[in-house]
């Protein structure tokens, strides 16, 4: 497919260009920790289970969640990532799965207890901090008993962090680190997922750093990666990658 024709909102639309290309920004590969849960925690068939994505950009991890039966929302500032979305998941006749919203994540609701699942890969780290605490405990507060969350972040290890260890890196900076402005700090994420208030359970959390080929010239990233499930709640989460899980031939 061709790319549009660039319009009004290019200037408004940080990420236009990026979701443009054929080759769309981050892939269609969904966060892999993510896509771990999703292969171990199986939904019933007749289950009608809600998801939610913030920053669902071009929408690698909207599709792996649809293709897994949750209804999700996509939510992104982006226009033109939402309309990829709208076209990808259209390809994969998910259609009916997904819906699009062109909305800021820090004015939109969150229903207590609505959504079974609650993804913002990289978002909490595109608003300012006391907006992202605000948005982080409305996330939490919005999961069901047996939802589930996956959130990761940029963290000062990034090249394009201000702050150390990123800013002594000689590492290339990605194209798109302009829109990000809350780098998070060691531990950070993880301070916030075991707080009382958050009511979680961490099946995975993880600072690191990674290459990424998906989008611009190569360039290297800081992240903090989380999974975590309501607390009181315990699927089969075998870990990432699955360690010692029930064998297929098992009777
Ligand atoms: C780095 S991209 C990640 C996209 C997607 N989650 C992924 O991992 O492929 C960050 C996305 O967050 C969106 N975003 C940034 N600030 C936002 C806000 N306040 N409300 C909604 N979306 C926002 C951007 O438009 C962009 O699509």
């Amino acid at each position: 497919m061709s790319p549009s024709p660039q319009t009004d909102s290019t200037e408004t639309d940080f990420f236009y260009d990026a979701y443009n290309r054929d080759d769309i920004a981050y892939g269609l590969d969904p966060s892999a920790a993510l896509a771990a849960y999703l292969s171990q925690v199986k939904l019933p068939r007749s289950s009608k289970r809600r998801a939610i994505d913030l920053g669902a950009g071009a929408g690698r991890d909207t599709l792996a969640l649809a293709a897994a039966g949750y209804n999700v929302e996509s939510v992104d500032l982006s226009e033109r990532g939402l309309t990829r979305i709208a076209e990808r998941a259209a390809h994969r006749d998910l259609a009916d799965h997904v819906t699009t919203r062109l909305a800021d994540v820090r004015k939109i609701d969150f229903p207590a207890g609505a959504y079974d699942a609650v993804i913002a890969t990289t978002v909490l780290d595109h608003i300012p901090s006391d907006d992202a605490e605000t948005v982080w405990q409305r996330m939490c507060d919005s999961l069901s008993e047996t939802g589930f969350l996956y959130v990761q972040v940029h963290t000062t290890e990034d090249p394009g962090s201000g702050c150390p260890p990123g800013n002594t890196s000689s590492a290339p900076v990605s194209e798109t680190a302009g829109a990000v402005i809350n780098y998070f700090r060691p531990n950070q994420l993880a301070a916030m997922a075991v707080a009382a208030e958050a009511k979680l359970r961490i099946l995975r959390y993880e600072e690191r750093l990674e290459w990424d080929y998906t989008h611009g010239p190569e360039h290297q990233h800081g992240k903090a990666v989380l999974l975590a499930v309501r607390s009181g709640y315990h699927p089969p989460w075998y870990g990432q990658p699955a360690a010692f899980p029930r064998s297929e031939n098992a009777s």
